[in-house]
């Protein structure tokens, strides 16, 4: 079958009414606005209502994008969702959506892990999918429910994770040049520790004691995720330039994983690339894992900061630790 370009038709993002300022936080934890505005950039988040689930959220990002696109549910043949937070383990949240939206009975739809880094993956792998020729349109969501694996309790990770979806609507063009023109997706297993839930999976499943230990929460180390997130995020930046035997300056804009603001001035100041150049909305949002890069995208475009011709990094780290980048040519 041929390979061909493949490219962003439309975008579309969704969050949460409810937004939690870090204000009301210090109210309920050892907390203060300065002191997570100083650490992490971040103002305030969005919160999902009890009955919104990550499908629902994820459905509202895919009608935007697809509305965006010009395409209906119905044209989609390939549902990737990338999420840590599915509306239950088992079925995929991505039927779900697909019921809940209408794609067509005989779409392949799955779910994808990959942490912060799920967006990048499930990118790379919808647009190889179509670049095989074997899938015409495909949809790709970012989404998480974040507040259900958060220890509200627990202060150092409380304050910076946020709800939220984002979703990009692909296709093939006969073009070359355009589109996604190159990734680079990476994985280091010997960092499980630094960002992990310890149970409610195969190995510790829940019981009535770890639920309460609040054992089916996050936990991090958090100076040490800073450490390596600005280090895998500077190589897999710099790596995919010199793959594509580019220099950082040709880069338009930079959508990097909106994690925490002194890591995305860190990248910035590695690859010499001025802070114009990077997309944050991490004061809105918070950290919104695989939602943080395709609501970024969707924001910048909407904003009119992305134009033809223009090239644009997306950059990102996540638990694993996973790493991706990915260049796309407007
Ligand atoms: N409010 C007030 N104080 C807090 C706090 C909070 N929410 N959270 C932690 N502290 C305290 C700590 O207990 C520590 O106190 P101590 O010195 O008495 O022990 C102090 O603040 C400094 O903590 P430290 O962890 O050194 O702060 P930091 O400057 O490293 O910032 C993070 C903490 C979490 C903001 C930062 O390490 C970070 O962003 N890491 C990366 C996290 C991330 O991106 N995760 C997602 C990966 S996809």
């Amino acid at each position: 079958m041929p390979i061909r370009s493949t490219v962003i038709l439309g975008t579309g993002s969704y969050a949460p009414e409810r937004v939690l300022t870090n204000g009301e936080l210090s109210h309920t934890v050892d907390t203060s606005d300065e002191w997570i505005r100083t650490r992490s950039g971040i103002r305030e988040r969005r919160i999902a209502a009890p009955d919104e689930a990550t499908s629902d959220m994820a459905v509202q990002a895919a009608r935007r994008a697809l509305e965006d696109a010009r395409l209906a549910a119905a044209d989609i043949d390939l549902l990737v969702v990338a999420t840590m937070t599915p509306d239950l383990p088992m079925p995929a949240v991505a039927c779900i959506i697909q019921q809940k939206l209408g794609v067509r009975t005989a779409a392949a739809c799955f779910d994808l892990n990959a942490a912060c880094s799920g967006f990048v993956y499930a990118l790379d792998t919808a647009c190889a999918m179509i670049a095989s020729g074997r899938y015409q349109k495909a949809l790709v969501i970012g989404v998480e429910k974040l507040s259900t694996i958060v220890d509200w309790q627990d202060r150092t990770t409380c304050v910076l994770f946020g709800d939220g979806a984002g979703a990009a609507v692909i296709g093939a063009s006969s073009e070359p040049g355009i589109g996604l023109i190159g990734t680079r997706l990476g994985a280091s297993g010997d960092s499980v520790d630094l960002l992990y839930i310890s149970h409610g999976g195969s190995s510790a499943p829940s019981t009535a004691e770890s639920i309460a230990a609040r054992a089916h929460c996050m936990r991090m180390k958090g100076k040490e995720v800073f450490k390596q997130a600005v280090r895998v995020m500077d190589d897999a930046a710099r790596e995919i330039l010199e793959q594509h035997q580019l220099h950082a300056d040709q880069i338009s804009h930079v959508i990097p994983h909106q994690a925490n603001l002194r890591i995305i001035e860190a990248i910035s100041q590695y690859l010499e690339l001025p802070m114009d150049r990077f997309f944050v909305n991490v004061d809105r949002y918070g950290n919104t894992s695989a939602a943080s890069i395709p609501i970024a995208l969707d924001e910048a475009r909407r904003a009119g900061r992305i134009k033809p011709g223009d090239l644009t990094l997306l950059v990102a780290f996540g638990a694993g630790l996973t790493y991706g980048s990915a260049l796309i040519r407007w």
